[in-house]
């Protein structure tokens, strides 16, 4: 029975040594180690042994599986790393080749306009100062000199989180924030930019908006006048929507500054002829403005006997509108890459 076994171990490990593939390898083991394989069946023989014999021969079966067993497993691992390394080979990659060309996105419009006047009023010598959008009533409208149940309130539809706060329904609520970091004892040149809500919605409004709101105090007697205003918005304006732009001030109100002056600029697509776009008149509202109001510098911490000056404000989402010439605001905001796309790089040609 000995022999036997050496026998088996020797045949066995020749078809292992000479198995091809894995397929023939996993014939091997059936035959030898499998259920009804040649080792097994000498297992199953083993009954006819005597009690003295069956120990060794056990042990001695169960040695031989053993090596066997582990010679098929090693022979299959070289197999298996020879087809790994024949899918390498073949799936090799040749990183020399060009790569595809990466999508570039391009600036959304607002974000370009946004920079433009930033860059603009910096190069006057202007801050950017930013303000929250979650405002206090005091902030947005009472230190505005609007205050509560003042009917100018009413041009301004606002969206009320309680009696105390507000989503900011204009930037000139930083005017106030400003005028109290600097604790009336300095001047102040500054431009804020962000957004602003409205309970508004349709083809030229949206519910949340942009605005730039100016502020520029000094001392009375270094004399900013209204012509430094007038000055300041044309240099705006026109930098924004063309040299050859007019403006007009008409008087207007706004309980923030006294006088008030809306601005209005020719229209860019008629140049001022009249068309649909500004309903035959030749001419655009574009901004509110004015000289700031006693009470707001009073009420800020600047005194009106020595400190003076102007603000304005203005919407960007129209200014973009007309300076790409976009028919309606909401697609600003609807994120369609396909609506992006169109104003890639157009303002530097
Ligand atoms: N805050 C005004 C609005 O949202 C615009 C405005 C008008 C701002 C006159 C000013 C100003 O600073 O002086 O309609």
């Amino acid at each position: 029975m000995k022999d036997q076994i050496l026998s088996i171990k020797e045949n066995a490990t020749k078809e292992i040594n000479d198995a091809k593939d894995l397929q023939s390898l996993d014939g091997v083991r059936v035959k030898y180690l499998g259920k009804k394989g040649e080792l097994t069946s000498v297992l199953r023989g083993m009954g006819a042994l005597s009690p003295e014999e069956r120990p060794i021969i056990g042990s001695l079966v169960n040695e031989v599986r053993d090596t066997l067993e582990e010679l098929i497993s090693s022979k299959e691992n070289s197999f298996k790393q020879a087809e790994l390394n024949k899918k390498l080979e073949k799936e090799k990659i040749d990183v020399t080749l060009p790569s595809k060309k990466a999508i570039r996105g391009s600036e959304h419009p607002l974000n370009r306009t946004i920079e433009e006047i930033e860059d603009l009023f910096i190069s006057m010598g202007y801050e950017v100062i930013e303000g929250p959008e979650l405002e206090t009533d005091e902030f947005c409208f009472e230190r505005l000199n609007l205050p509560k149940g003042h009917p100018a309130r009413d041009m301004q539809d606002s969206f009320y989180i309680n009696d105390e706060y507000v989503l900011r329904a204009q930037t000139s609520a930083v005017q106030a924030r400003t005028m109290l970091k600097y604790g009336g004892t300095r001047p102040i040149k500054m431009i804020c930019v962000g957004k602003t809500y409205r309970r508004e919605d349709d083809a030229t409004h949206s519910h949340q908006f942009n605005q730039v709101e100016g502020l520029v105090i000094d001392k009375k007697e270094n004399k900013v006048s209204l012509a430094d205003l007038k000055g300041t918005l044309e240099v705006f304006v026109r930098k924004m929507l063309g040299e050859n732009t007019q403006l007009r001030f008409r008087p207007s109100y706004f309980p923030f500054t006294e006088p008030s002056y809306e601005v209005d600029c020719t229209c860019f697509k008629c140049g001022g002829k009249g068309c649909n776009l500004c309903k035959q008149t030749g001419w655009i509202e574009v901004l509110g403005s004015g000289i700031v109001h006693p009470n707001v510098l009073r009420m800020n911490g600047y005194d009106p006997e020595v400190w003076g000056g102007f603000a304005f404000g203005t919407g960007i989402d129209r200014m973009a509108m007309f300076k790409y010439g976009i028919p309606d605001m909401r697609y600003l905001y609807t994120n369609d890459v396909r609506f992006l796309k169109q104003f890639d790089r157009k303002d530097i040609d």
